[in-house]
């Protein structure tokens, strides 16, 4: 059965929609794509039904991805046990999604997956932008998360 991974962050417009494509290119290029579903969410509901964050849109057209379809939505508590692996952008979405009910063992930070113990938040770019950076930490989590779903 193939893998589920969630991506989340506060608004689903800026970094988890970047996190769920550059994922969704990593295991295209690599040939998984059939092993993983992935998805993105926000904690909070304020842009539910808008497309990524133009800037995002923008970014991931330079690296070649197309983000423009996805449409942003708020994470229910529902469906927590229904992913594999939470994984949130920042500390803040983090905790929020484990006092909802997620189970700590499987909500991680995407930067903790970054060696040796990387764990620093993914910045929100949404009033102070730096997309180019936040790209590039999405980029690099998600090469290191592959890599931990790969190999264990
Ligand atoms: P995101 O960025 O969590 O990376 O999608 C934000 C988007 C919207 C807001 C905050 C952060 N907002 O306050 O509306």
């Amino acid at each position: 059965m193939a893998t589920r991974v969630l991506m989340v962050c506060l608004g689903n417009i800026c970094r988890s929609p970047l996190a769920e494509g550059a994922f969704s290119a990593l295991i295209g290029a690599e040939g998984l794509a059939d092993l993983y579903t992935i998805d993105s969410a926000g904690t909070g509901k304020w842009h539910a039904g808008e497309p990524p964050h133009p800037d995002s849109i923008h970014i991931a057209h330079q690296h070649g991805m197309d983000i423009s379809s996805q449409r942003s939505r708020q994470i229910q508590a529902d469906e927590l046990t229904q992913w594999d692996w939470l994984i949130a952008m920042d500390t803040a979405n983090l905790k929020h999604l484990i006092a909802m009910g997620a189970d700590p063992e499987r909500t991680r930070l995407l930067l903790s997956f970054i060696p040796p113990g990387y764990s620093r938040d993914v910045p929100d770019p949404y009033y102070v932008g730096g997309f180019g950076e936040v790209f590039d930490l999405v980029q690099t989590g998600c090469q290191h998360l592959l890599d931990f779903l790969e190999t264990g």
